[in-house]
């Protein structure tokens, strides 16, 4: 017995709608019959899985099989005729009809093909929620790294976190895994007496709430934020494990995970830059920093961190006078550079020393020069994202 699957039967003639009724009713729980001149009207109210569509004497019904396929997303349509016409049969599949019986010669295989089309329906459903299951737990990782401290990494992964989250209504995790001194808290102004190492005893099994309670959230972006242990001896416990289990179930809830990291190559930074769908490298536009960018290449070979496709640059504190320009970068590196953002000491100081972070409203007015670099950089990854949401759809 199929008792989700809703079989409506179009016919003119009520003695037939009730014979296929009883043909049926020991297979289906839901029969609903309508006559061909109330399908127009009905049918997005019945929204049924499987129509019998019968053809009746003045052969109308053909031009309903293309409108009940658009107004009804998943439905297959089983068309019975009495003129025994190939052409017939032919125009009924190309319209788009799952099966076509004569009518009354063939009825008795009505069973078999309703079987066959719930079969042909179910398999549509699975594939649906494979692609359903393929975009959930496609959240992105993204590691925000330099091998020179100071470039920015901590202030540009929370103003961004906080920047996706005011312009969107995605759900973003911004991790602080710089274990000493993480920086985040300073900008995003966070206490938190919870920490990654707390999920030790739920590590293999981790989920969304076990993540919620140990996270901190930003009050005025509401971004959830995982702070590193105020504690050096609880963060020198912290392993791979942790990271790479955090990160793979973060996935499955958080559309964006942002992790700050620390300059130095630890074992918890390498996992991070493996496991990470993207890399933004901090570069600040002086020889120094494309000296260490280029150590950082070499190291990441000698460790096995490929960046190819991966990695992209952000420059940072850009200004008139800057050593460095855009251009000088692209001649002597493969990577691109992905976002460009002014150097803006006055007002980011003045924000942390004020105690407020850069970034408190959706949609506000006069935000430093900083600020709106970083909203306009959100805004392109914004817009990258719902593109390839779209194309998926
Ligand atoms: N675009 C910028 N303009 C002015 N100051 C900046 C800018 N980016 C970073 N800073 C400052 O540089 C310092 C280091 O930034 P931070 O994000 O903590 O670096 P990292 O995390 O890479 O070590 C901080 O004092 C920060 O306020
Ligand atoms: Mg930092």
């Amino acid at each position: 017995m199929y008792s989700d699957i809703k079989v409506l039967i179009v016919t003119e003639e009520a003695p037939i709608a009730t014979d296929l009724q009883d043909r049926l009713s020991h297979q289906f729980s839901q029969i609903t019959h309508i006559f061909a001149s109330e399908v127009r009207r009905e049918i997005s109210r019945i929204q049924p899985d499987i129509v019998l569509l019968h053809e009746g004497a003045d052969g109308i019904g053909m031009q309903l099989i293309p409108y009940i396929s658009r107004e009804v997303t998943h439905v297959e349509i089983i068309y019975l005729t009495e003129s025994k016409d190939s052409i017939r049969i032919r125009d009924a599949s190309r319209a788009g009809a799952f099966d076509v019986l004569f009518f009354p010669d063939e009825i008795n295989a009505i069973v078999d093909v309703l079987s066959r089309a719930v079969k042909a329906l179910k398999a549509v459903s699975a594939r649906n929620r494979d692609i359903a299951e393929f975009t959930w737990g496609r959240g992105q990782v993204i590691a925000f790294y330099s091998g020179k401290g100071g470039a920015g990494k901590s202030l540009i992964a929370s103003t961004l976190a906080q920047s996706l989250q005011l312009e969107s209504s995605c759900s973003v995790l911004l991790v602080d895994l710089n274990l000493q001194y993480g920086g985040i808290e300073t900008y995003l102004q966070l206490e938190s007496n919870r920490n990654l190492y707390d999920l030790t005893p739920v590590l293999r099994e981790l989920n969304d709430n076990h993540i919620r309670s140990v996270t901190v959230v930003e009050p005025y972006s509401q971004v959830e934020v995982l702070t590193s242990p105020a504690d050096l001896e609880i963060a020198e416990q912290i392993t791979e494990e942790h990271v790479e289990r955090l990160l793979r179930a973060a996935r499955l809830y958080y559309d964006y995970i942002l992790v700050d990291l620390p300059s130095k190559m630890t074992d918890l930074t390498y996992t991070t830059l493996e496991e990470a769908d993207k890399i933004y490298y901090l570069l600040t536009p002086d020889a120094l920093s494309l000296r260490i960018l280029n150590r950082v290449l070499g190291a990441f070979n000698m460790i096995g961190i490929d960046p190819t496709d991966r990695l992209q640059l952000l420059l940072n504190r850009v200004n008139r006078d800057s050593e460095i320009g855009a251009r000088e970068i692209r001649q002597r590196f493969a990577f691109e550079i992905a976002g460009e953002f002014r150097d803006d000491l006055k007002k980011i100081d003045q924000a942390v020393n004020r105690g407020k972070p850069l970034r408190t409203v959706r949609n506000e007015r006069n935000i430093s020069p900083f600020a709106k670099d970083v909203q306009k950089f959100a805004r392109m990854m914004l817009g990258k994202t719902k593109s390839i949401a779209a194309a998926k759809s």
